[in-house]
């Protein structure tokens, strides 16, 4: 039967998902105002999808990468993993939920903790969630550094992030984010401040991940030209709103919206 297919059965599916923020009162207004940082969003990845959100700095995207991640509840909508919901979990449903989703920040300069070797950053996750033993962990992580080109493994095994380039910082983070075999990963702007040369680099690196371990990606990003180099699918978010949604191809060949054409235009050369 087609429709109990699980091929067809998103890994994440969001229903009328809104978060309304209240922000403190300012010079001009009294009390409390609210903020719709996201208003009804629906949405369908797939497993194996590089998914794009792409929109400018205010739109959202911090605030859906953080709901996927369980780090904030919806203020309203139903949220699902697999086909089931995810709004309450709790407890070791939660633990389970976080070690199979992972996020990788914009910044690599303040995502890992510069007290911490490379080692320990790898290990902490395959620790805290009790994998292997000391020698297997060793091993795993050893393999993950190589996964993520930063060759040989045991050669970055001792060093320290201030050792390490911009890139090569974010290359130890998708590490850190992998090691546990995650099923979907968040990109909250992994490249944005990086040089172009060295996000084309992390973005042949996180399709070759996905490729190896059949692994769903949501890569957020301002912009319009990676997310067309990256992602087999893209929605565009505009002050909270949904306004495009399909293949690639699709969205930025037969773009819906007057705000996808605006950035579209913005971008003439979508070559990245
Ligand atoms: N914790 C918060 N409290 C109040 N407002 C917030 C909070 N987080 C985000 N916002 C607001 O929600 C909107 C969306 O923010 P964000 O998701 O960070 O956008 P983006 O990542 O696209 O730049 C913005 O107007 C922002 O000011
Ligand atoms: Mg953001």
């Amino acid at each position: 039967m087609i429709e109990n297919d699980n091929k067809l059965t998103p890994i994440i599916e969001l229903n009328g998902i809104t978060k309304e923020y209240c922000a403190k009162a300012t010079f001009f207004s009294k009390g409390y105002t609210s903020v719709m940082a996201l208003d009804n969003i629906n949405l369908a990845i797939q497993k194996g999808d590089i998914f794009g959100l792409v929109g400018q700095s205010g739109s959202g995207k911090t605030t859906l990468g953080r709901l996927l991640l369980k780090l904030e509840s919806p203020t309203k909508g139903i949220m699902k993993f697999n086909g089931k919901s995810i709004n309450d979990l709790k407890g070791k449903g939660l633990k389970t939920y976080r070690s199979k989703v992972q996020m990788i920040f914009q910044d690599p300069y303040q995502s890992l903790n510069p007290h911490l070797s490379i080692a320990e950053t790898i290990l902490e996750p395959l620790i805290v969630n009790k994998i292997g033993d000391h020698n297997s962990r060793k091993e795993k992580a050893i393999e993950t550094l190589d996964t993520v080109g930063l060759t040989p493994g045991k050669e970055y095994y001792d060093r320290y992030p201030h050792q390490l380039s911009g890139g090569q910082r974010q290359r130890v983070a998708i590490a850190r984010a992998i090691v546990l075999d995650p099923e979907f990963i968040v990109a909250d702007e992994p490249t944005s401040m990086l040089d172009a040369t060295i996000a084309i680099q992390l973005f042949k690196l996180l399709q070759q991940i996905k490729e190896k371990y059949n692994m769903t990606f949501f890569f957020i990003t301002h912009n319009l030209a990676a997310a067309k180099y990256l992602c087999n699918k893209i929605a565009v978010i505009h002050n909270g709103i949904i306004v495009e949604n399909g293949p690639s191809d699709q969205v930025i060949q037969h773009p819906e919206h007057p705000y996808t054409k605006q950035l579209i235009q913005a971008q003439p050369k979508l070559n990245f």
